[in-house]
């Protein structure tokens, strides 16, 4: 009998089995609000994506997205205002700066840096969001299972 953990650990027969888990870590302001338009104007995304609200990108931490690989996602997004649009003012560059450093870790733990990428988006793009967030799906698809899924101990997690 397999548990959860023993099939999230084994590699996908083929490529069309492995279905990738995406966290988009969005601003309230716009990338949550886009995505919330998304969904009222029928603009499909992919299921994979799984949407962590925040106040602004200025507050994601490099914690949190490590944790989110730690956790089984495959890909992080993170999502922004356009730049000059950001509710703090400077959130966003400084959410685009700790990306590269994100990215510079993870090719440091054998990942590849395209799993995490960023967008700037306004509210009213809801489109756009759905499109941004398919694509970077289709990357992540591309890339493979990402190598720490199902790797890290799940001690003290709820099951
Ligand atoms: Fe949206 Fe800062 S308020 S990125």
């Amino acid at each position: 009998m397999t548990t959860p953990d023993t099939a999230i650990a084994s590699p996908p027969a083929t490529t069309s089995d492995f279905h990738p888990e995406v966290v988009a870590f969005c601003c309230r302001h716009c990338a949550y609000a886009a995505a919330d338009l998304a969904g009222g104007l029928r603009q499909p995304y992919p299921s994979a994506i799984k949407i962590v609200e925040l106040p602004c990108t200025g507050r994601i931490d490099i914690v949190n997205v490590l944790h989110a690989f730690e956790d089984g996602a495959d890909g992080v997004l993170i999502a922004g205002c356009v730049n000059g649009s950001c509710h703090y003012l400077r959130g966003n560059l400084y959410a685009r700066q700790r990306l590269d450093y994100i990215q510079a870790l993870l090719k440091e733990i054998g990942l590849k840096p395209q799993r995490a990428r960023m967008i700037n988006i306004s509210a009213a793009m809801g489109v756009q969001f759905a499109e941004l967030a398919s694509e970077h799906v289709d990357t992540v698809r591309a890339l493979g299972p990402s190598p720490l899924r199902g790797s890290v101990r799940k001690e003290g997690k709820p099951a």
